[in-house]
């Protein structure tokens, strides 16, 4: 990896991000070999889009919840087969122009009555039997209550659209065996009750874990433990359908890594600066402010730390909240070191605020297992998307 980011370096100037495809493939490996043979995997395409084609015959599903991402699935060339069109809200335009598409053979969740109705609608507008899987609420706005889940199923053979089973997600980071336990009894006892009072043999249920990933100093993770126990819990449940697990940060964090250029140094009032080309726009885990706590970051071809010293690490937004870490002993830095922050495979790069200032967003390179090293976006101009284009209307 050291030539790797060398050559990444000495073509482009600003903070990059690198995806490690063999890292990617052994994180999916782990965890197969640590979930029942009987699960399937889907991958939440929000929290990495790039990586998505690289592991197209890794997963049995992707999950896509915009038209955006749905595009993007298309043009890499991803099998609709494989695609679940997901997303709390469903642009109808883009929904009726899968329908009217043939070819496209993916699967759509149901989040509300009046996604039922569209889909209803378009099924018999274009005479096609749609696969769908209504989502079932956790008491939030996403999904639709045991009720109106029962009324779908309670019509199914009236009309084209042929339920597969249910949807559920309840949330990210989720640790404690608990809950997952109470949500999968809860989960079987609802199908359990669609069997009885509908006669309806659930064929599949799409789960959204929301597997932990450890991202800070202290985080308390026994990953082993928790795969473990969570797999004792599936295997205890009676009448299990297929079971697919929709998973992003759980698959595609650790294969991350987000890099930026110490820029500028300074002591203000006793306390040590060290300025980095990127920031908060490039690099959020988790929505967290980064500076609560500390990050796995180190300097890269740097190991022995300077223990007297305490940075604090700040970004490039003019803001007094662009702290990337706050009090870390480092190696002996100087202006032009780069900063490596790992687990930066999921999120990281779409969720921070990115059009602040005008900077530009960081390049993206791709390695393979092989070593092939690919550029996948060059720096992105966020200042096209700032620029005043007077039209008159
Ligand atoms: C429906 C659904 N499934 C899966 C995920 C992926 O969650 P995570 O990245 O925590 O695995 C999300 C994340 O928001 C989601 O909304």
């Amino acid at each position: 990896m050291a030539d790797i980011i060398e050559t990444i370096n000495r073509e482009c100037e600003s903070s990059f991000y690198v995806f490690d495809i063999g890292e990617l493939k052994n994180r999916i490996s782990y965890l197969r070999e640590n979930l029942p043979p009987y699960t399937e995997l889907c991958y939440a395409v929000k929290a990495n889009p790039f990586i998505s084609k690289e592991i197209e015959n890794d997963v049995e599903r992707f999950e896509i919840c915009s038209p955006g991402e749905a595009e993007i699935c298309k043009a890499i060339g991803i099998d609709s087969s494989k695609m679940v069109i997901s997303g709390i809200y469903k642009t109808p335009s883009f929904i009726e122009a899968l329908v009217a598409d043939d070819s496209f053979k993916g699967i759509f969740t149901i989040e509300s009555l009046n996604q039922y109705e569209l889909l209803l609608s378009l099924s018999e507008k274009y005479g096609r039997e749609l696969e769908v899987l209504p989502r079932l609420t956790n008491d939030s706005q996403f999904g639709m209550d045991e009720s109106d889940v029962e009324m779908i199923v309670s019509r199914r053979s009236t009309n084209r659209l042929n339920v597969m089973g249910i949807q559920y997600f309840s949330g990210t980071q989720k640790t404690s065996l608990k809950k997952y336990q109470r949500e999968l009894e809860y989960l079987s006892g609802f199908l359990g009750r669609l069997r009885e009072e509908y006669s309806f043999e659930a064929r599949e249920l799409e789960y959204g874990t929301g597997f932990p990933v450890s991202y800070f100093a202290g985080d308390k993770l026994d990953e082993p433990a928790l795969l473990k126990g969570f797999s004792e819990i599936l295997d205890g449940l009676p009448h299990k359908p297929r079971i697919i697990l929709e998973l992003g940060r759980s698959i595609a964090a650790s294969c991350g890594k987000y890099y930026t250029h110490i820029v500028d140094i300074k002591k203000n009032k006793g306390h040590s600066y060290a300025l980095t080309d990127g920031g908060m726009h490039h690099i959020v885990y988790y929505g967290q402010y980064m500076a609560m706590k500390q990050p796995f970051v180190s300097v890269v071809g740097k190991d022995e730390t300077v223990e007297n010293v305490q940075w604090t690490v700040c970004g490039s937004l003019c803001s007094m909240n662009d702290i990337i870490v706050k009090q870390i002993t480092l190696p002996d830095i100087k202006v032009g070191d780069i900063l490596r922050f790992e687990n930066a495979g999921a999120y990281c790069m779409t969720e921070g605020i990115s059009l602040l200032l005008s900077r530009d967003l960081p390049a993206i390179y791709l390695v393979r297992g092989n070593g092939e090293l690919f550029r996948l976006r060059k720096p992105f101009e966020t200042k096209l998307l700032n620029m005043p284009e007077y039209e008159k209307v």
